[in-house]
């Protein structure tokens, strides 16, 4: 393992082929969180610029950034107030056009968040709903509904929002709306034809302004059945479990529609713009996100919902793989993002036994741990990290694209002793003593070990940073061979070189806790999930997560070999 990038500019095919997107490595930036240029404590447009060089050193194909137009930040910027802007906090559009080209002369590729079913409820297209009169046009493009009881006092059905609480909200004409989220985000109305319009116009805007490709926010919850009279919370639960396309509010046909339209859009662009769906959708369902004639890409968050098991990735490969190659899509794979409690930190927990009352650990999401109040005790730190790691290098081993999050390859670990009093996330507040939230993976980056907020910036981060940051800090890692920033550096070098071909092959193990398999050009792929150390096949060790043992790859580890 070197202490510097193997390679480090994208090949110049990146720039014109059409296909780019289809084995990239792309970051996940969260802007308020990346990096401060301008001493506010929030992370802007003009920090990203500053750290291109670095993104360029990782090895990147693509950035993906999380939202950064004008928001109230009731949702982290994913209460978008203002489609076609950059907030004012975060810089001007000056900043964002002199962001792309500095991507874009690193020779990467710039992806920008889309949030289509909802905006925020300080989008003047709200306030002007507001303002109107009931069943009035400027009504029309939210979903206002008369409610229940004598005077209409109770809400027009009994649905919760995803963050907790209930999905409808009283306006002072009596009215209520939708809001499958927190009540700042009011849903848009699919069936109206402007509404349509305008998503299209944003599109356009951003792909004129040289954008490569769109990350689609719920992608699955845009059109909806709202025929009277609707359905119960518990009729939805139903109906959820058929997969089927008959869930009023989640995954239903006609939402192809609206991405067969941009489609028509994405291909007028040379080369075509690109577009991944975010759509918690059952496994069956997930191709028609990635169809060819829609977005072209799907998350695949099997793997990220899995436990640390030879079992479970091999099967769900296997299975996505093969959805892949009958689709035409390719496939997505991705263990962190600005949801989720971060992988470092879920496979150093302890799984919940069987009767679900064993510890504070559930290493399948972590939400318990974090709840627990982050309990240290039960938290494996370098268990988390070594299995973190391996699963990394097996991830980006396979075909398909790889969605990596900012900080993981620090091996960040989730932040859980976050005050209540600082926490952000409306999951907490809507639904306290439940869900702590995750603000826990969204602490921005620690870039330097001693400086103001660990060189995130001038000034207090706007969530504080823990004590431990300091020796993870970028500064830290940098010139440590054995670090995991130069583990990824190294691994995302050499992926360019076994990525020519959309193969693999599996190799027949004696061992049920290793995985083994080939890519083109000799390409040799083991992961050890046991906890013994392996013997390795025949070849030369490129890489390895950790260091090998007498030539032997010890417990929970992945090896490259040639
Ligand atoms: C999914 C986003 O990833 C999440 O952060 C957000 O809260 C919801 N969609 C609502 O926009």
């Amino acid at each position: 393992m070197s202490a510097s990038p193997l390679s480090v500019l994208a090949p110049e095919s990146l720039t014109t082929d059409p296909n780019w997107w289809r084995q990239a490595a792309v970051y996940q930036i969260y802007p308020r969180s990346f990096y401060d240029a301008n001493a506010d404590g929030l992370g802007d447009i003009k920090g990203i610029t500053a750290k291109v060089p670095y993104l360029l050193g990782l090895g990147l194909d693509a950035v993906w950034l999380s939202p950064f137009y004008p928001s109230e930040l009731a949702d982290g910027g994913y209460d978008v107030a203002d489609y076609r802007n950059v907030d004012p906090r975060l810089g001007t559009l000056a900043d964002f056009d002199e962001m792309a080209t500095a991507i874009h002369d690193a020779g990467m590729k710039l992806i920008v968040d889309i949030v289509p079913n909802h905006s925020s409820d300080q989008h003047e297209w709200f306030q002007e709903a507001l303002a109107a009169e009931k069943g009035s046009a400027a009504r029309d493009r939210y979903i206002f509904r008369e409610g229940q009881g004598a005077n209409g006092e109770l809400p027009p059905s009994d649905w919760g929002s995803v963050f907790g609480g209930p999905a409808w909200t009283q306006v002072p004409d009596g009215q209520w709306y939708l809001h499958l989220f927190a009540s700042e985000q009011p849903d848009f109305n699919w069936d109206n034809r402007e509404v349509r319009d305008d998503f299209l116009k944003t599109l356009r805007f951003w792909s004129d302004r040289g954008v490569d490709g769109f990350r689609i926010d719920v992608a699955h919850a845009l059109t909806k059945d709202l025929s009277e009279p609707l359905p119960s919370q518990a009729q939805i639960r139903e109906l959820e479990k058929l997969n089927n396309g008959s869930n009023p509010l989640w995954d239903r046909d006609e939402v192809h529609e609206i991405y067969a339209e941009w489609r028509t859009l994405f291909n007028e662009y040379t080369p075509p713009r690109t577009a991944v769906a975010e759509a918690w959708v059952d496994q069956s369902r997930r191709a028609r996100y990635a169809s060819t004639k829609g977005l072209g890409q799907a998350f695949n968050f099997d793997l990220l919902m899995a436990d640390f098991d030879s079992g479970s990735f091999a099967s769900i490969v296997t299975k996505n793989l093969a959805e892949s190659a009958a689709t035409g899509a390719s496939s997505t794979w991705v263990f962190s993002n600005h949801d989720v409690v971060r992988h470092a930190t879920r496979y150093g927990l302890p799984a919940i036994a069987a009767d679900g009352k064993d510890g504070v650990g559930k290493s399948q999401d972590g939400k318990d741990w974090i709840l627990a109040g982050g309990d240290e005790t039960v938290l494996d730190r370098a268990r988390g990290l070594r299995r973190a790691r391996a699963a990394t290098l097996f991830m980006l081993a396979l075909p398909g694209s790889a969605y990596l999050y900012q900080g993981e390859e620090l091996g960040l670990h989730e932040v859980a002793d976050i005050a209540d009093a600082d926490r952000q996330d409306p999951a907490f507040f809507r639904n306290t003593g439940i869900e702590k939230g995750r603000d826990g993976c969204r602490v921005p980056l620690p870039w330097t070990a001693a400086d103001t907020s660990f060189g995130f910036g001038d000034a207090a981060a706007h969530l504080p940073q823990p004590g431990w940051f300091a020796d993870v800090a970028v500064s830290e890692q940098d010139t440590d061979p054995a670090s995991t920033l130069n583990l990824y550096r190294n691994t995302l070098a050499l992926r360019r070189q076994l990525q020519t071909t959309e193969e693999l092959t599996w190799v027949p193990t004696t061992n049920p806790e290793v995985l083994h398999f080939v890519r083109p050009n000799g390409w040799t792929v083991v992961t050890n999930f046991g906890t013994n150390a392996i013997e390795l096949p025949a070849g030369t060790v490129v890489l390895s997560s950790v260091p090998l043992v007498d030539g032997a790859l010890p417990a929970e580890a992945t090896a490259w070999l040639m």
